[in-house]
């Protein structure tokens, strides 16, 4: 416990990625996510704001090349992407509310991932952070799914952050959401630093029976 205080008085050597799948510039959930880098920051961590805004990310086209080599065939700035999601020990990944879910480019992302499915360029053992902002309705679908998809990395899930605000900028009056997402890259620096790692074990296990497996 000493050990592990000290060095995080220092500088670490925990990298966090903040991506914010939101297509406005400096919108809320940029905002957010940007306050939980501050909070990674403060604690230590190496920090870098992803911004899907202005980038041209495709959907999966479930041709399943990536299976064989690890990599996707679409050309786009994803490539670039994945580099930093494997670099990262730590992503928080953040979603502004549409239509009762996550946006669809954060689903984009999530799907593109699939190609991270792939020894030695994984997400596994990172640790995952939620951030969320809606305007009024389906926060906690976003952060379950998000939960779902952290779990099944298997990164290791940190806390979550979910908070309303509609119009640009608002966010900014939620003095204890700013707070939590603060909290939440402080909180995952520590987790990183204790350098999980799943029992090999129990990788690759399936988790839905009887369908697809026996
Ligand atoms: C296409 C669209 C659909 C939206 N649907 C919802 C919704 O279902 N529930 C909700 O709470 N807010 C919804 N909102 C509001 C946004 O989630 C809210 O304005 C949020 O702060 C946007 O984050 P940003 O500034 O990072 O883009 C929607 C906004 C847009 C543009």
């Amino acid at each position: 416990m000493m050990g592990y205080k000290l060095f995080t008085h220092g500088r670490t050597d925990v990298k966090i990625l903040g991506l914010s799948c939101s297509p406005r510039r400096q919108g809320n959930t940029e905002i957010l996510v940007g306050e939980a880098l501050h909070g990674a920051e403060h604690e230590g961590a190496e920090v870098e704001l992803y911004s899907v805004s202005g980038k041209t990310i495709a959907p999966c086209d479930g041709c399943g090349t990536c299976r064989e080599t690890g990599e996707c065939h679409i050309k786009d700035d994803m490539q670039n992407l994945y580099n930093k999601l494997v670099e990262a020990d730590g992503i928080i990944f953040g979603t502004p509310i549409y239509f009762y879910s996550m946006a669809a480019q954060t689903k984009t992302i999530i799907d593109r991932t699939i190609a991270l499915n792939h020894p030695g360029r994984s997400l596994t053992n990172k640790v995952g952070g939620i951030v969320v902002v809606g305007g009024s309705l389906g926060l906690i679908d976003a952060v379950k799914s998000l939960y779902f998809y952290i779990v099944t990395r298997p990164m290791l899930p940190a806390n979550f952050v979910a908070a309303y605000a509609g119009p640009e900028g608002e966010i900014r009056k939620r003095e204890q959401g700013m707070k939590a997402a603060k909290d939440l890259g402080r909180q995952m620096v520590q987790l990183a630093a204790k350098k999980f790692e799943y029992p090999s074990e129990f990788m690759g296990r399936a988790i839905a029976y009887g369908t697809h497996t026996h």
